[in-house]
């Protein structure tokens, strides 16, 4: 059986045949004027839309264009940083035949990348799939979601919810605009057809699903006007404090340290400056390839490698200092009670996520009050990436309950989910190359 790995190499050798033509290119957003944060940009209210297009090149996944893809549009729209200052933020909005436009999913992408030539709005176009350091393994399995949630007649927005700047691992810059592009959104009626008064679900997995949750923890004091009909998030991270991610040294995810760091440090002048003292220089140019590759190179790079090795040995506690003083600052903003209905799911085995911090945070959610059906599975079998894909399906269904106008039950529900396999409903939307290589994924090592 073919594997997702090889698929996506057999995708990227048509893609570099498909581009002999020169018929579909597109700049990287670091050097494309369509991403610029307009001069007069405090001028905007926040979720004002600034300029729309169609992207340049098509949406593509596995060397697939997802079926259910009837139109897509990126719209730059206002949104605020980390510092409070007035910022440009991307979406793009996926709109699909036969659609209804009162139903709005925003679909945050796990993107874990320091660059914005990472976001996923470049990362899914067919043009950026035949340059190496910007191939996105992680995008073109999120696109598949994407289409299972299009497949239900939902328009889906994807945020580039770490902003202008690639910040990953800041958190007001990706909640302000994960929930202006909601606003961006409802106001975009006479680009995209959706309805102002749409029903609104939010959806993220891994690093998409630390975005949706600080959307939704900061949207009683940032966009309290937006009402939430749910929200799905699984494999949430379990990171009590920034320091944390010094636990995954030497690990298959090793490369997470980096691209956290320099993504924090993006909105923390005095977290670059204690990272450019701590660095040996002799791995400066390792520690911030994360500037300019995405995730999938990244982690190959730093597979098992020290990277706090790569520091003086002396400057680690004056960099964990640092980092959880700017981690600090991205959480201080004032607490409101969630008030959409959750459904978390996560797998007891999982390399990123500690199942009993994860149970913690559920039962703080319910102790508040807050609606949640959290689903836990079980099997040995799965993976953070295998349930991932294995968990589509009931998220779907339960937001398909949510954007139909179904109140979720009261209170909190735990479900043990004991499956390991595939969903037949979701393979079944993918041609046969892709669905076999998913099978092929759950099934085998990873
Ligand atoms: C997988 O199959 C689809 C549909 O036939 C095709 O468009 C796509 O190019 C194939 N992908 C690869 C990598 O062969
Ligand atoms: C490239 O050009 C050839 C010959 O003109 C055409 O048949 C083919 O469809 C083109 N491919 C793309 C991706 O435009
Ligand atoms: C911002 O500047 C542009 C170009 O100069 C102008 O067209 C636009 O109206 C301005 N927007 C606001 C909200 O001031
Ligand atoms: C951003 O905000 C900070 C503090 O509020 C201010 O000092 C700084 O000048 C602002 N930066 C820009 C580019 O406006
Ligand atoms: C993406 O590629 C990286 C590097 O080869 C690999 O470690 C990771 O498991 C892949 N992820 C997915 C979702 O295919
Ligand atoms: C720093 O690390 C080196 C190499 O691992 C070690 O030999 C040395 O003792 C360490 N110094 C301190 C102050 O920890
Ligand atoms: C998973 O949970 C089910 C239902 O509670 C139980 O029967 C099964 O033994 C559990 N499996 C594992 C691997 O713990
Ligand atoms: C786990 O995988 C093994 C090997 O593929 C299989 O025999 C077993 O039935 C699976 N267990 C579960 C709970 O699915």
């Amino acid at each position: 059986m073919i594997s997702l790995y090889s698929l996506l190499a057999a995708s990227l050798i048509s893609t570099t045949e498909a581009h002999s033509n020169h018929s579909e290119t597109s700049l990287p957003p670091s050097q494309d004027p369509f991403y610029a944060v307009p001069e007069n940009i405090s001028a905007f209210s926040p979720g004002e839309i600034i300029n729309h297009r169609e992207p340049p090149s098509r949406i593509s996944t596995y060397g697939w264009t997802p079926t259910h893809i009837h139109k897509a549009y990126q719209i730059l729209y206002r949104t605020t940083d980390s510092q409070q200052n007035a910022t440009a933020g991307i979406l793009t909005a996926l709109i699909p035949p036969d659609a209804d436009f009162d139903k709005l999913l925003s679909l945050q992408m796990a993107e874990d990348s320091a660059t914005i030539d990472c976001g996923p709005s470049y990362t899914m176009q067919l043009s950026s799939q035949t340059t190496p350091r910007f191939a996105s393994n992680t995008t073109a399995l999120q696109l598949l979601f994407a289409e299972a949630a299009l497949a239900q007649k939902w328009i889906v927005i994807v945020p580039d919810h770490e902003g202008p700047k690639g910040s990953f691992a800041a958190s007001k810059v990706t909640g302000h605009t994960v929930l202006d592009g909601i606003r961006a959104a409802k106001q975009s009626n006479h680009i995209t057809g959706i309805e102002s008064n749409a029903k609104i679900g939010l959806w993220g997995y891994s690093g998409g699903a630390a975005a949706t949750q600080i959307a939704i923890t900061m949207q009683g004091s940032y966009a309290p006007e937006l009402d939430i009909a749910g929200v799905a998030m699984g494999g949430l991270s379990s990171l009590a404090e920034a320091s944390d991610i010094f636990d995954i040294n030497k690990g298959p995810s090793a490369g997470l340290i980096p691209s956290a760091m320099l993504g924090l440090a993006s909105q923390h002048p005095d977290l670059q400056k204690a990272i450019d003292e701590a660095l040996e220089p002799q791995f400066r140019d390792l520690f911030y390839s994360p500037m300019h590759q995405c995730l999938q190179a990244i982690t190959v790079l730093f597979f098992h490698q020290d990277v706090l090795g790569m520091f003086r040995n002396d400057s680690i506690p004056g960099l964990k200092k640092e980092l959880v003083r700017a981690w600090k600052k991205e959480n201080d903003f004032p607490l409101s009670k969630v008030k959409a209905p959750l459904y978390i799911y996560q797998s007891a085995v999982d390399h990123l996520s500690d199942i009993n911090r994860i149970d913690a945070e559920v039962r703080d959610y319910c102790d508040e009050g807050v609606s949640v059906h959290y689903e836990r599975a079980n099997s040995t079998n799965l993976s953070h990436v295998k349930y991932g894909i294995v968990g589509v399906y009931k998220a779907i269904s339960w937001m398909q309950d949510r954007l139909d106008g179904k109140e979720a039950s009261r209170g909190c529900v735990t479900h043990t989910d004991t499956t390991s396999t595939l969903d037949p409903n979701l393979a079944a939307l993918f041609p046969k190359n892709i669905s076999d290589a998913l099978y092929a994924m759950i099934n085998g090592p990873l």
